[in-house]
């Protein structure tokens, strides 16, 4: 058997973007394996998406776990450069911008392994983000970048990544959303969550809005102000819990607070929605896709295309608010079209060129 593709994981957003790229190969015949780090190892975090995914069980999983940026990173890299080389990967592909991807990148590059990068080009140009460190490390090590959005192309030239190393796919995890839409069902999510016709979601884990007890305080006061307005759910992200726990997120009239959810479910509530409130990337580009108005408690987006043509608005905490109101009275108009290539197709076209890529190898 020729050498695999080896698709290398490790937490939530990973896995919407991988499935897609998955499923293509096995449709190309391109023989694959899948390793997944452990970084997210949860039944919440992790084994859903697996299942509701159908994304196989992973081949190895490596098991690093939480710790910090620098424990979990060396951890992953010790682990893969003991198992990377038994599986004698024709290319490494990594997806996104999480600790496990920058982990993936560096151990590859040192050990002589082609690598690509799936959302290569995002930018936020926010160093104090550390996905933002992460992506432009994996960006400059990557031989295959396949970017979502047709910005992402200027900003990997200007960084000196040349031009016949881009390839501009369309948005994999807008894949996984058209292919899984027909399952959402926001009136039973809605009812199972006992939540009225008309409500919010909120997801909050940024470090810069749940890491430091004001940060979590000032977004705490902001969300439960727009109570007011609007009945809201948030479905909560381990990390930072216990800071917006402290804050006093529990005990506002208005707010409910659940476990983090799976992926139908989780869209099913957005679908439904008539806000959503959140520090998450991914979202803003499922909110594009299901035309649902988007609040960003962000100063910057490494994803501006959510907001020329999608539903998407930053905020701050002071603001945050009236944007609020100005959407549920209608009055923010979302951008007619939605951005290009996020058609379904994205998977098929990064495994097309996969194939093309191999056959050169070969
Ligand atoms: C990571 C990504 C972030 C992404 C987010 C999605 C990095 C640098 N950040 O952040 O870009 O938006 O995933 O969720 O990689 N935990 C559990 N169960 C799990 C996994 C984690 O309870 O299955 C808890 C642990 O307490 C852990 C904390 O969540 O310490 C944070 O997990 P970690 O992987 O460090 O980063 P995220 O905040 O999830």
């Amino acid at each position: 058997m020729s050498r695999p593709i080896v698709h290398l994981v490790g937490a939530r957003p990973n896995f919407m973007k991988a499935a897609p790229v998955v499923r293509a190969c096995r449709a190309l015949r391109i023989p694959q394996r899948l390793v997944h780090t452990g970084q997210h190892y949860s039944e919440t975090m992790s084994d859903v998406f697996f299942r509701e995914l159908e994304l196989p069980e992973p081949d190895l999983n490596l098991g690093v776990g939480s710790g910090s940026h620098a424990v979990q990173t060396a951890a992953t890299m010790t682990a893969l450069e003991r198992a990377l080389p038994g599986l004698e990967p024709a290319l490494l592909v990594l997806y996104g911008d999480v600790n496990s991807t920058l982990a993936g990148a560096l151990v590859a590059a040192k050990l002589g392994m082609p690598i690509a990068h799936v959302e290569a080009g995002l930018r936020s140009f926010d160093r104090s983000m550390p996905e933002e460190i992460n992506r432009i490390v994996v960006d400059i090590l990557a031989d295959l970048l396949f970017v979502t959005s047709p910005e992402a192309i200027p900003n990997l030239e200007r960084e000196g990544v040349h031009v016949d190393r881009i390839h501009f796919v369309g948005n994999p995890m807008i894949d996984t959303l058209m292919q899984l839409r027909a399952n959402f069902d926001a009136e039973a999510a809605r009812r199972r969550y006992g939540l009225p016709d008309r409500y919010g979601v909120v997801t909050l884990h940024r470090p810069s809005n749940v890491d430091s007890t004001e940060s979590a305080r000032a977004a705490v006061d902001a969300i439960a102000a727009v109570t007011s307005r609007l009945p809201l759910i948030i479905p909560l992200h381990p990390r930072g819990r216990a800071t917006l726990e402290a804050a006093g997120l529990t005990n506002r009239p208005g707010l409910s607070i659940v476990d983090p959810m799976g992926y139908v479910d989780f869209m099913s509530l957005v679908s439904g929605a008539a806000l959503v409130i959140t520090d998450s990337g991914g979202i803003q580009e499922e909110t594009t896709i299901l035309r649902v108005p988007c609040l960003t408690l962000r100063p910057n987006t490494e994803r501006p295309i959510t907001i020329t043509n999608g539903t998407n608005r930053l905020v701050t905490v002071d603001s945050l608010l009236d944007a609020a109101a100005a959407v549920l009275s209608g009055t923010t108009v979302a951008a007619p079209d939605p951005p290009p290539l996020w058609d379904g197709h994205a998977g098929d076209r990064i495994g097309s060129i996969f194939g093309e890529w191999l056959a050169t190898r070969a």
